[in-house]
């Protein structure tokens, strides 16, 4: 990797799309035998949010990603490029990539797919970015999608308490000023290949009765060894990235790291000896969204006042590969113009086209369907809309969830 600056790359749009059903950790505890103090004490989780019926990665990713171009000032015709980054694309083909093209409303860019898992969306900005700066784009809008509930066992409290559903995205357009994408690094470790991964399904093991009866459609993750990872590397992996932006860790203003797990946080603040108000946090409300997770929380971030122009940002995320990545890069855009480009989408309006000749099945697992089904404990808060924090609390009337 090198700090590729053929010609500056400047995030011009964010946007987050988080659908409206929340699973707390009083739910798990009805579903495994866990506790809501373990679930908080262990990873720092209070809830997750869960994709309903109708939805699916290209349908939240395509609300993300318009949401990015509004704030953006573009029109989805302007982008020349969609990346999606993903690890439960909503088929094996056609790409989520390309079902969020026709959602958008985009008919130029050539659209892919990223998999990378978590590590999925700084490797999607980082090529992004590699486009832009050697002239083979203008503007790319780059998405971290994933519906990770409809793909976890509900008898194993090893996995089914970590991850969400939700998108995130950006567009990088061509800039003449300085600031942007500064340093980037990418790893892959294949010695952890089989730490996190889902077994059956693709060609070495396709979906049959037997698969299906052995629960091999599922994520498996050993999570000692995963943990040992990204604490390992999450540090290293950002320090490098930094480094090649000609920086050093104390100038970073805030660290965008992949929301995992906050004792994973705070290991790699104490591995850059930072202080945790220099990390920011919101795996409490999301739980683990995977390759959506860091766009997600920079687009809150921002939203909530915590990037000005000028601000350094280190984006840093692991995965399943393993891999590792980070993007250090100076913030150009007016923070304030987040807000009014999520507004300016409403999910409903935005369609994802559907196969004429073939019915799907309900997508939801019986066991969460159940559980979401409950009447709403005295005293939980649950948030049921699609609001990001700051927004007008009118932008959404009719939220999802229907
Ligand atoms: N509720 C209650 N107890 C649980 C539990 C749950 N949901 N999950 C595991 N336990 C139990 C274990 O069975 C074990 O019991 P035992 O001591 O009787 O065998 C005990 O809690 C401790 O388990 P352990 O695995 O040592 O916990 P941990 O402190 O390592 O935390 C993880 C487990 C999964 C939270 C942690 O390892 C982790 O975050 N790993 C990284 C996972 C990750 O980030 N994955 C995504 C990568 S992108």
């Amino acid at each position: 990797m090198t700090d590729g600056t053929t010609r500056p790359v400047h995030v011009t749009g964010w946007g987050r799309y988080a659908p409206a059903s929340v699973l707390t950790n009083a739910d798990l505890e009805r579903m495994v035998d866990t506790s809501d103090e373990w679930i908080r004490t262990r990873t720092g989780i209070r809830e997750r949010r869960v994709a309903a019926a109708h939805e699916t990665t290209a349908s939240m990713g395509a609300v993300a990603g318009l949401r990015a171009i509004r704030t953006a000032g573009i029109e989805p015709d302007d982008i020349d490029l969609i990346l999606l980054a993903t690890l439960t694309p909503d088929y094996w083909m056609p790409s989520t990539a390309a079902l969020v093209k026709e959602a958008i409303g985009n008919t130029r860019a050539p659209a892919m797919d990223v998999a990378a898992a978590c590590s999925g969306f700084v490797y999607a900005y980082a090529s992004a970015h590699a486009y832009i700066a050697s002239g083979m784009a203008k503007h790319a809008l780059v998405i971290g999608a994933e519906l990770l509930t409809r793909f976890l066992d509900y008898t194993d409290r090893n996995t089914c308490i970590l991850f969400g559903d939700g998108a995130g995205a950006v567009v990088l357009s061509a800039g003449d000023g300085p600031g942007g994408g500064l340093g980037f690094e990418m790893t892959t470790e294949p010695q952890g290949a089989y730490m996190i991964w889902l077994p059956a399904g693709g060609a070495k093991a396709p979906p049959s009765a037997e698969t299906i009866a052995r629960g091999e459609h599922y994520i498996r993750m050993e999570g000692k060894e995963t943990y040992r990872f990204a604490t390992r590397t999450l540090a290293s992996t950002a320090l490098t990235s930094i480094d090649r932006a000609g920086l050093r860790p104390d100038d970073i203003d805030l660290f965008i790291p992949h929301q995992a797990n906050i004792r994973i946080i705070d290991a790699v603040a104490k591995g850059l000896d930072l202080p945790m108000e220099r990390m920011y946090v919101n795996v409490d409300r999301y739980g683990n969204t995977s390759a959506a997770s860091v766009p997600i929380a920079l687009a809150e971030a921002v939203n909530e006042g915590r990037v000005k122009v000028g601000d350094h940002v280190c984006l840093v995320a692991f995965g399943a590969g393993f891999t590792s990545g980070a993007v250090t890069l100076q913030w150009t855009a007016d923070p304030a113009r987040g807000i009014a480009g999520d507004a300016a989408v409403r999910p409903e309006d935005v369609q994802v086209r559907l196969p004429v000749d073939w019915d799907s099945v309900d997508p939801i697992p019986a066991a969460l369907a159940e559980v979401l089904a409950r009447p709403v404990a005295p005293g939980v808060e649950v948030p049921l809309d699609d609001v990001a924090p700051g927004e007008p609390e009118h932008a959404h009337p009719e939220p999802v969830g229907r």
